[in-house]
């Protein structure tokens, strides 16, 4: 399951309103088999310290990331969207999360 730059919705009071929130997050987990892959991608370092905080705390999702190059650069698997393409444009980092079902 790919989720490439959700809204980050970034007021703190719209928090609940994020797609990586343990509601979707259940629905996500559900339809993963054991071993099956979750992939964020996003620009927004406010998502991105959000995501990780939210991911963290979940027991049936294992980051696999062992390196930095594994969440800076693009996996050749991953694709590139349009929204990536232009956030990279105006000089924006983007960060790629894969996490496993447990
Ligand atoms: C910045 S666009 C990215 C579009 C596309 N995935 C890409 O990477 O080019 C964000 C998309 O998230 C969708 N979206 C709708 N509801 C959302 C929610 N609750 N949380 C996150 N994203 C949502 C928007 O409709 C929009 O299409």
């Amino acid at each position: 399951v790919y989720l490439l730059h959700p809204d980050p919705w970034p007021k703190a009071r719209h928090a609940k309103r994020r797609m990586v929130n343990n509601g979707p997050l259940d629905l996500i987990a559900a339809k993963l088999k054991p071993g099956g892959e979750f992939r964020l991608g996003t620009d927004d370092p406010t998502y991105c310290r959000w995501a990780m905080m939210v991911m963290n705390a979940r027991r049936d999702f294992t980051w696999q990331a062992t390196h930095p190059r594994d969440f800076l650069e693009r996996p050749a698997d991953w694709p590139e969207t349009r929204y990536e393409r232009k956030a990279r444009r105006r000089g924006h980092e983007v960060w790629y999360f894969k996490y496993a079902r447990a």
